[in-house]
């Protein structure tokens, strides 16, 4: 788009994470047409993810209806990944290796027995097996460690295969299309920020963008991460209790003689805190996260906000990754990447239509965000609680997830917060 133009879509889509791929691409494999808006896609939450697919491990105490949506999208994901096979997406490395969680000390056995019991309460299959048998599995698994439990059901995808694995379906292998142009639309993208929602009337009509552009659509899904709060014209009242989780997140080098290093997840409690080390195919594992609510400082210009990597955290993560694999130690390290989840108050996402208070919903306008630490595990149930939006159908069992409650009953939700249109 040079300089303000105005284009048209059936569907609007903001943010270019894993959630609004998956969304993007849900909605078009409807038949609609489709604007994804984004001028740094895939460079979020989705660049630090490791991509597990974790329904049972990621299990908290006191989230179960979270973890019905998280047991729902698990169980979506060998379609999600099969559709986008036969779609052409190639080899984004979704794996249904298993995931072993392991504890370092007799109080991590006893941490990851008790959550056992809530997990077996839940339905969901955890077998303990002796240190022996772990490390006839995974032989390079020290020794040393108090407890192994089998998760047959956690998997894994990579999301920066993902994410380039969406764009190609989505730009329906058209020449050109599909690549992000600043400034320029190119296919399906529009490679420019989203500054606010546009209205006409009682409903949404579209999006303001940052190069002065507009784009029309019937159907606005606000999926940008945390920018999601800071888009102007959100419904009056309607507020987006987003905050910053960040973490820290390594990539390492596996030497040959090495591999691999490991063939499961291995998900671990050392001394209480909580460790991953996630084997790629290519010979890489990701070791994280650190769960940090606190910005460091940014380092003048150099470091975009919120990207800073804690040393603390690179500590912390080598130092607990070797108590679980000593071989850790002879890997090369070749990144270290901080990033910010957006987490709610409740840790469910901000996902559906916004209801207003006499029954009905902000019309034109779907949010999802909040993704927190499942946005990758979460992708093929969001695009298809989005689908069912889009063809008019409002699921009754959702109202845990409204994106408007925790906004109280106060607000109006039929004028926007400023004047867009
Ligand atoms: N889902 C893992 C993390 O957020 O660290």
């Amino acid at each position: 788009m040079n300089g303000p133009a105005v284009v048209h879509a059936d569907v609007a889509v903001i943010g270019g994470g894993v959630i609004g791929h998956s969304i993007a691409w849900e909605a078009r494999a409807s038949g609609r047409s489709v604007l994804l808006i984004d001028d740094q896609p895939g460079s979020g939450a989705s660049w630090a993810a490791a991509g597990m697919l974790a329904p049972v491990s990621e299990l908290h105490y006191q989230e179960e209806s979270l973890l019905e949506l998280m047991l729902e999208s698990s169980r979506l994901w060998p379609d999600f990944a099969a559709n986008l096979g036969r779609a052409g997406a190639g080899d984004f490395g979704y794996l249904t290796t298993p995931t072993l969680a392991v504890g370092a000390d007799a109080a991590d056995r006893r941490a990851l027995m008790d959550l056992r019991a809530v997990q077996e309460a839940n339905g969901l299959l955890v077998e303990p097996l002796t240190v022996r048998d772990a490390r006839a599995k995974e032989p390079l698994l020290s020794p040393a460690i108090s407890c192994a439990l089998d998760i047959p059901a956690d998997h894994q995808v990579d999301p920066r295969r993902l994410i380039p694995s969406l764009r190609t379906v989505l730009a329906g292998h058209q020449p050109g299309a599909g690549t992000f142009v600043d400034g320029a639309v190119n296919g399906f993208a529009v490679g420019s920020r989203a500054t606010g929602l546009l209205w006409e009337g009682d409903r949404v009509r579209g999006v303001e963008l940052a190069n002065g552009g507009t784009v029309r659509a019937g159907e606005t899904i606000v999926a940008n991460g945390l920018q999601a709060a800071a888009l102007e014209g959100l419904p009056a009242g309607v507020q987006l209790p987003l905050r910053p989780v960040y973490g820290d997140i390594l990539r390492l080098r596996v030497p040959q003689h090495l591999r691999p290093l490991v063939t499961s997840t291995v998900r671990g409690l050392v001394h209480g805190v909580p460790v991953y080390i996630v084997p790629r195919q290519d010979g890489t594992v990701v070791i994280g996260a650190t769960q940090r609510e606190d910005a460091l400082p940014e380092a003048g210009d150099t470091v975009a906000p919120g990207t800073a990597v804690s040393a603390g955290g690179v500590y912390q993560l080598l130092r607990d990754a070797q108590v679980l694999v000593p071989a850790v130690a002879e890997l090369e390290l070749i990144e270290c990447t901080a990033r910010a989840r957006p987490a709610t108050p409740d840790n469910a996402p901000l996902l559906g239509r916004v209801s207003v208070p006499d029954g009905g919903h902000v019309r034109g306008l779907i949010i999802a965000t909040g993704f927190y630490r499942h946005g990758v595990l979460l992708a093929p149930a969001a695009a298809a609680i989005c689908r069912n939006l889009l063809d008019g159908r409002i699921d009754p069992h959702r109202t845990a997830l409204d994106p408007a409650r925790f906004s109280g009953r106060h607000h109006e939700a039929l004028q926007p917060t400023k004047e867009t249109a």
